[in-house]
């Protein structure tokens, strides 16, 4: 099924470059190179793949993951024989060859047409069932999860997730009126419920928009999800392989940011003096913004950051 919505690629040409890698071939070179394959963790509607795929030789090929089944049901579009895609969620890249992929990029977070689709949940913005769920095939909806969830729970999901000040009034709300009129079934009623607890509006901000933030991220288990993925990548890169990762809050890319760090330095450990440290595994460290021209023709673009590293030569 094909819904219409549509997704603007963000940092598009910066993403390819990189996963190509500085001593990626040009496109018209005549230098042969062995086949490569490329992974593209976060498929969405396909921009990168798509021009990643134009930029390839005819033996290279993309895999494509996405635990959304609509993107999967997108990439059927996509004719060609050197792409594949696999519904799973990306932790599972671990399980390609060891040393087997030229280049991984993960462009985190949510698509347009997830939230522009009201029966999604993904949206204050619209009014639909109270779901969130990326992959909608298995797990808890939001709905679902907030019906039994304790006080506690809830109030350290929005907390830790949404950074919401809030969240400990915004628990008690939700439980409070699961108990006096039953659970939360849409989008407008949280959103309606977080308007009347909190007080302070940040300014040209709804707010509800933490909220609805952390439940995505946990009830997806997206920085799990991530961290999984960035030690599957140290495994699965090639020597000299690029790892690109596109991040749209201070969340995740925090977690990309330390992983590049930690293995990108020495790291010896304090209770064994005397042992070997722990090779340095990734280098060439770049932190990537939009231009002001992409920011200006896609506000989403506004708070991307593209982190890139290369494999070093040591084994893993
Ligand atoms: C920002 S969109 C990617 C857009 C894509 N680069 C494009 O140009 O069309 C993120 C996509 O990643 C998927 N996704 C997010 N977390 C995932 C995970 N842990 N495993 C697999 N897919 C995931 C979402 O379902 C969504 O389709």
């Amino acid at each position: 099924m094909d819904t219409g919505w549509t997704h603007t690629t963000v940092l598009l040409h910066e993403a390819v470059a990189a996963l190509l890698g500085p001593a990626g071939p040009a496109a018209d070179s005549t230098v042969p190179v062995a086949p490569r394959t490329f992974v593209d963790a976060t498929f969405g509607r396909g921009g990168h793949t798509r021009l990643l795929l134009s930029r390839l030789g005819p033996l290279d090929r993309v895999i494509a993951f996405d635990k959304d089944p609509q993107a999967v049901q997108a990439a059927a579009t996509l004719q060609d024989a050197r792409f594949a895609i696999r519904h799973s969620d990306f932790g599972a890249l671990g399980e390609l060859p060891p040393q087997s992929v030229a280049g991984i990029l993960m462009d985190l977070g949510v698509s347009s047409p997830q939230i522009d689709d009201p029966s999604r949940g993904f949206s204050f913005r619209f009014d639909g069932p109270l779901d969130m769920r990326m992959d909608t095939t298995r797990g808890q909806s939001v709905a679902q999860w907030l019906a039994q969830a304790e006080t506690g729970q809830i109030a350290e999901v929005i907390r830790d997730y949404g950074e919401e000040r809030f969240a400990g009034a915004i628990a008690k709300a939700v439980v409070a009126r699961r108990q006096a009129r039953g659970p939360l079934a849409t989008t407008a009623e949280l959103a309606q419920l977080v308007a009347d607890t909190v007080k302070t509006r940040e300014p040209g901000q709804n707010p509800a928009t933490r909220t609805f933030q952390a439940l995505r991220i946990f009830i997806n288990a997206e920085l799990e999800a991530l961290q999984t993925a960035l030690k599957a990548s140290l495994s699965v890169l090639q020597p000299r392989g690029s790892l690109a990762v596109i991040s749209f809050h201070s969340l995740e890319d925090r977690i990309v940011k330390q992983f590049m760090a930690t293995h990108a330095r020495t790291v010896y450990d304090r209770r064994a003096p005397f042992a070997a440290p722990a090779p340095v595994l990734l280098e060439g460290l770049q932190r990537i913004r939009p231009s002001q021209a992409e920011v200006a023709g896609n506000p989403r673009a506004r708070s991307a950051i593209l982190r890139v590293a290369q494999r070093t030569e040591v084994p893993a």
